[in-house]
């Protein structure tokens, strides 16, 4: 019998089969939670449950397109049946494969497909695994919902306006949980997710990014999926309704720090 801090519960992934929420789910397994790897591409979620189940831990992949409230009512009907509960949903898929992010670009040049693509997986895919998981965590009293959100929901950038959109709608998610389940034992929150990078990155854009956050380093899958248990445990019992930064500082410092340490290091000023 698993002692960890999530021994006991039941965790659903969505997007679980690769990059972040592939992490998430491990790590959720590492702390005793028995998790559903969900993923549109269904090997991929089957491959991550069965490397996890091959740790001894329990996990099971389905196969669900969290746009679809056919799939979304069918995967949580199975989760509920196999394991009896749910305690844990972390709204992690996204679209974002190449094809997507290439047209997925700034308003003028926006491929509406794509900007549709965006808001049906991102954002409606995560309102449809909410409103049917939310009722099973009800009738426990108790459960955790979670949002995987991004810098680019806040901040304007050159591209991905449909995916800056729909995470700029996730982050009312959340609050939403909160203020309507927040009595009845359920919370809601975001994590505002910086850059792990899961898709190759040229080398200049990387230092662009290195250089505007506050760590030595970019973050990596473990950081982001630590939160994400600390969100699902008890330990964050008393966190509802809010936005977990979790980016380095990436959103933290001045617009104008990069420059700024750049040109105080030419003027031959240390300490910064
Ligand atoms: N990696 C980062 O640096 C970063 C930064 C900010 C936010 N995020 C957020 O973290 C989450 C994971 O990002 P990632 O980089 O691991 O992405 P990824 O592309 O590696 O993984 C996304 C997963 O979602 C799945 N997916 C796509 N469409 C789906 C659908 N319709 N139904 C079910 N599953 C679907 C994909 O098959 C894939 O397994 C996303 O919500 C993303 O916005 C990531």
């Amino acid at each position: 019998m698993s002692m960890g801090k999530l021994a006991g519960r039941v965790a659903i992934v969505t997007g679980g089969g690769n990059g972040l929420g592939a992490e998430c789910a491990r790590v959720l397994a590492e702390h005793g939670a028995s998790v559903a790897v969900a993923d549109v591409d269904g090997d991929a979620a089957n491959r991550v449950a069965e490397s996890i189940s091959a740790q001894g831990r329990s996990a099971f992949g389905y196969r669900t397109d969290v746009s679809s409230e056919e799939d979304v009512k069918a995967m949580i009907a199975q989760v509920r049946e196999k394991f009896g509960r749910i305690d844990v949903l972390h709204n992690n898929a996204a679209v974002l494969n190449a094809d997507q992010r290439q047209r997925d670009r700034d308003l003028v040049n926006l491929d509406m497909e794509a900007f549709d693509r965006a808001m049906a997986v991102n954002l409606r895919g995560a309102v449809l695994c909410t409103k049917y998981a939310i009722p099973v965590m009800l009738e426990q009293g108790k459960g955790s919902v979670i949002f995987a959100t991004s810098g680019l929901g806040m901040q304007g950038d050159m591209s991905l306006t449909g995916y800056a959109t729909s995470k700029a709608a996730l982050m009312m998610l959340p609050r939403l949980v909160a203020s309507q389940y927040g009595k009845k034992g359920i919370r809601g929150n975001a994590v505002q997710i910086g850059l792990a990078p899961q898709h190759e990155m040229p080398a200049p854009l990387l230092e662009i990014m290195r250089d505007n956050h506050c760590t030595a380093e970019l973050g990596t899958p473990r950081q982001i999926a630590d939160v994400v248990a600390f969100l699902a445990s008890d330990e964050s019992s008393f966190v509802t309704g809010t936005t977990l930064v979790a980016d380095g500082g990436f959103s933290s410092h001045t617009p104008s720090l990069v420059a700024m340490r750049a040109l105080f290091e030419k003027m031959g000023r240390t300490g910064m």
